[in-house]
């Protein structure tokens, strides 16, 4: 094993980010009113070219008149590949409140991206004396991202949290799918006639776990499209959870209270992991590193994974 140790990510609940469009004022409040944990309004892809000051200037607006409790604020920017980012950038930096938290940043596709962004966030920050230092997540939706994903998320002490955009992915890779997330048809094994369905999202998945481990970022889930399928976001956002990420978006309200019962651990599964820990405790004054529980295995592995469950569980009820 590696003598670094690998860095804990921020201790705050990410369940389910909530988007909205800037451009839709009227959702502002409800958004507010939600379950989720994130909230992300939105100057990029849900925003017509037309509308893009106009939404600037109501998530502005929205920063300093919108009480937004105790959720992470975060404001998704239009991409390096566009003319409207450094506008986004600026204003958002010199007049949105100090109620923003952070900034997405989609399409990232290298470590560059982020210190581009980062360089002109600093020095707005430093300028305009801004007491909170803005933290940022990233979107990784291309074939450049994921080929770069350790990188990027090694990048910026800034960075956060790391989301999949699987459409944009999708585009990106060339992929036959016009699906947002979710069982595609056509990804299926075929054995004696009959058809077993793969998950297609599942290396870039794992890769974006990986990455984020390695460097103390938050893996999250990106957008289920079909918002009237709740048992294919619950199926998709388990397949998540259990690959390690922390939590998906919702681009639909409805959303989120599936979003928060996938990935607030289940009362069962803390108990479990309580017991695991306690069975280990009786182990370790028995000077031994592996017993028995309800007739398997555990030993000081266990322990860790263990405690995986019961950190979350505590830091979501704290
Ligand atoms: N956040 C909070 N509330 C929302 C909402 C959102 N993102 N989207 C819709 N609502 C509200 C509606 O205002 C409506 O409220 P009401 O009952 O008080 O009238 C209720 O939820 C039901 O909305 P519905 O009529 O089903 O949806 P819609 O047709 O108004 O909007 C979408 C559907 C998908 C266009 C809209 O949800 C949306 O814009 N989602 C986010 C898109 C986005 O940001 N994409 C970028 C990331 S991929
Ligand atoms: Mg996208």
């Amino acid at each position: 094993m590696s003598f670094r140790l690998q860095p804990a990510p921020v201790a705050r609940p990410n369940r389910c980010q909530l988007f909205g469009p800037g451009s839709r004022v009227a959702l502002f409040e409800k958004m507010a009113a939600s379950s989720a944990d994130v909230i992300n309004l939105d100057l990029e892809d849900s925003v017509a070219p037309s509308d893009k000051d106009s939404a600037r200037a109501n998530i502005i607006a929205a920063t300093h008149d919108v009480d937004w409790g105790t959720k992470t604020l975060s404001v998704r920017i239009n991409g390096l590949d566009t003319p409207y980012w450094y506008r986004d950038v600026v204003d958002l930096l010199e007049q949105s409140s100090e109620r923003l938290d952070q900034i997405m940043i989609p399409k990232v596709g290298c470590a560059a991206d982020i210190y581009a962004v980062d360089a002109l966030v600093s020095a707005i920050e430093a300028a305009k004396g801004r007491k909170k230092r803005i933290s940022f997540e990233v979107i990784i939706e291309s074939a450049a991202g994921i080929a770069h994903v350790e990188e990027i998320a090694a990048a910026s002490p800034r960075l956060q949290a790391m989301s999949l955009g699987a459409a944009d992915f999708a585009a990106s890779m060339g992929m036959a799918t016009t699906g947002i997330g979710g069982t595609q048809e056509n990804y299926y094994m075929l054995r004696e006639g009959a058809r077993y369905w793969s998950d297609p999202w599942h290396w870039a998945q794992s890769a974006i776990v990986a990455a984020c481990r390695t460097h103390g970022v938050l893996p999250v889930d990106g957008p289920f499209g079909d918002f009237s399928d709740d048992e294919g976001y619950r199926a998709q956002a388990r397949r998540s959870a259990t690959l390690g990420m922390v939590g998906k978006w919702a681009i639909h309200p409805k959303q989120v209270a599936l979003a928060n019962e996938v990935f607030t651990p289940s009362d069962e599964a803390v108990a479990e992991a309580r017991e695991i820990l306690a069975a280990m405790e009786a182990a370790k004054a028995r000077g031994e590193g592996a017993t028995v529980y309800k007739g398997r295995l555990v030993d000081i592995a266990s322990i860790k994974q263990a405690e995986v469950i019961v950190r979350q569980a505590e830091m979501i009820a704290g």
